[in-house]
This record gives structure tokens, sequence and C-alpha cells, in this order.
């Protein structure tokens, strides 16, 4: 892997400009990058994605200052929590204020999802554009999220303009997503921040609602979905479930889970793309053996993926 030189950086903020797509490496995930204060650039990158267009995406910026240009209001909690994981992998839903962010980023709503991310190559594009970007991950709409360019050059090949390449996503789970909109913060999606974590700043309830109608649009059913089947099971269940489904003539993929929970969530997307061969019926996923801190959220998207 080698690493984008200051030049790719400064075309692909040129792309940009021009509305084109770049897809760029973030700790968390791979994200597909258009300019957010263009409606021609969002509508491309809607497009390309396979997108429902009252699905909001992510706005990224460059400097936690920035903030304050996109949001109409910043309440206490959420600069708290941005001075504690920014940059980082989380997402801050707050009150939009009009005429800088698109409302095609944001799917018509008052509010909009900000974050600053925690990678070198992210960091650079995002400074030499200048202005917020929206990317949502760089996956086609409904599949599991790209941890490296190669993902990317799978799933959306000639469709992007640019794909910058900086290695593996080190997280390797989606940003956990807050909304600080109401009198309590509200964790909408569990991700890269344990909810452990972000109770170590605000001493206020936080209340978590990762499904169901208010949940975050986007985050319910066919979402993280390979083609084969996924079951979950715990080690122990593993080799009598296995046995049982071979015995019954389908074919079986394992996915152990790594010791280490923050080993499982950078490997999980690409364990679960690779067990997705078209001869696999049923990837048998290992749960985290703990649910705390990022095993909850490698637990979460085991069981959207079981489910889509
Ligand atoms: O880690 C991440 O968050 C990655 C990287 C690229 O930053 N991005 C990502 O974006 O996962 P995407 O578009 O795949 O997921 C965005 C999620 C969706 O579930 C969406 O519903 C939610 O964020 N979201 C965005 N804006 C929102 C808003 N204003 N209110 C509620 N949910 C929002
Ligand atoms: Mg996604």
């Amino acid at each position: 892997m080698t690493q984008p030189e200051r030049n790719d950086i400064e075309r692909a903020a040129d792309v940009l400009r021009a509305g084109g797509l770049v897809a760029f490496p973030t700790e968390t995930v791979y994200g597909l990058g258009a300019d957010a204060s263009s409606p021609a650039a969002l509508r491309k990158l809607y497009t390309v994605k396979g997108r429902p267009a009252d699905h909001p995406v992510i706005v990224h910026i460059g400097r936690v200052e920035q903030l304050d240009d996109i949001a109409a209001e910043v309440p206490a909690v959420a600069r708290e929590l941005a001075a504690a994981f920014w940059p980082g992998p989380l997402t801050l839903v707050v009150q939009r204020r009009a005429g800088v962010v698109a409302d095609a980023a944001t799917g018509g709503r008052d509010t909009v999802g900000v974050r600053v991310p925690d990678h070198p190559v992210a960091r650079a594009l995002l400074d030499a554009f200048g202005g917020p970007v929206a990317a949502p991950s760089a996956n086609r709409f409904g599949r599991v999220s790209p941890t490296t360019a190669e993902h990317v050059r799978v799933d959306l090949g000639a469709d992007v303009d640019v794909i910058l390449d900086g290695g593996a996503s080190d997280v390797g789970v989606e940003s956990t997503i807050v909304d600080v909109t109401g009198a309590t913060p509200v964790v909408l999606r569990v991700g890269g921040v344990p909810e452990e974590r972000l109770r170590e700043i605000t001493h206020a309830v936080l209340a978590r609602q990762t499904s169901g109608e208010v949940a975050a649009p986007g985050t319910l059913a066919v979402h993280y979905a390979p083609n084969a089947r996924v079951e979950l099971v715990t080690n122990a269940e593993r080799d009598t479930r296995a046995e049982e489904l071979r015995r019954t003539g389908h074919r079986v993929a394992i996915l152990d889970a790594p010791a280490d929970p923050h080993e499982y969530a950078r490997v999980l997307y690409a364990r679960l793309r690779a067990a997705d061969a078209p001869e696999t019926d049923v990837i048998l996923a290992v749960a985290p053996a703990d649910d705390a801190g990022i095993g909850a959220a490698v637990r979460d998207r085991l069981l959207r993926a079981a489910r889509g």
C-alpha cells in the first residue's frame, strides 16, 4: 500500500470542487465523499450509492470549529463530546444551520450528522477541500461497509472518480451516532466509541434508540447484509451447528471471534466479505465473547447481517 501523496490529495480536492465523487479512508470505514454544499454532487452521490433520497448522510469536517458553521445551535453536551472524541469515530446529530449543507444531504431534515474523522488521508483531503464533505460508507446501499480501497473498487469501480488508498481502516466499524438535539443525548447507532466512554463525558442520562421509528434512518433491517445467510452462534455452539448444517446439505463458512474485541471490529467486514463466497450458503459467525466496549458494535453489526 502506498499512501497518497500531496498531489493526489490536491487533485482529489479539485474533483470534489468540480462536483465529483472521491472515496477516501477513515479510521472507521471508507467513505464516498461529495461536496456537501452542492445539490448536483449530492445527486450523483445518492445515485451511485443507490440510496433513497430521504436517507441522510454524515457530513465530515476537518476541524472541530467548523461545527459552528454547520450547526444552528451547539448544545454544551455536544461541545463536551466533540472535545473528548474528535477527531474520532463519533457522529453528532445537531440542528442544521440554513444555507451551508445542502438539503439533499439531510434528506430534507432540519438536523445534520457531523463528524471529524481521525485518519491522516481524510484529514488532508478535508483540509485541502476546505468545506464540509458528505460521505456515506463507500459501498452500495445495503451491503457490507468497505474497510480497504480494494473493497471500494470491487463495489463501486468506475462509478467513483478517485479512490484514495490509506490502508485498512483501524477501527473497522462505523461511528457511534449521538443525537444531541433533545434534552437527553440519544445513541442512534452503536459504533466506534463505546457507550461506556460516552457516559464518562455526559453525566446526563444517555438513552439508546438504535431500532424502531426514531433510530438513525438506514440502521434498520437490510443493512450490512452479505449474500449468504448469517447465523450468530457462541463458541460452544459452533461445531455442533456447523455439523448440523453440513449434514442437511448446507455449505458453511465459519467466522471465528478474535479474542480482542478491537481486533474483531477491525477485521469484521473483511472477514464477512471473504466468507461471503458464491459457494457459501451459511456464514456461522461466532459472537464476541463480551458485549462491553466495542464488542457491542460488533454484535450489533452481526445481528443486522443475520437479519438481512
Ligand atoms: O463511520 C461512519 O460514520 C462512516 C464514515 C464514512 O464516516 N459513515 C457512515 O455513513 O457510516 P452512512 O451514510 O453509511 O451512515 C450514516 C448514518 C445513517 O444511518 C443515517 O441515517 C444517519 O447516519 N444519519 C445521518 N444524518 C442523520 C440525521 N440528521 N439524523 C439521524 N440520523 C442521521
Ligand atoms: Mg453505511
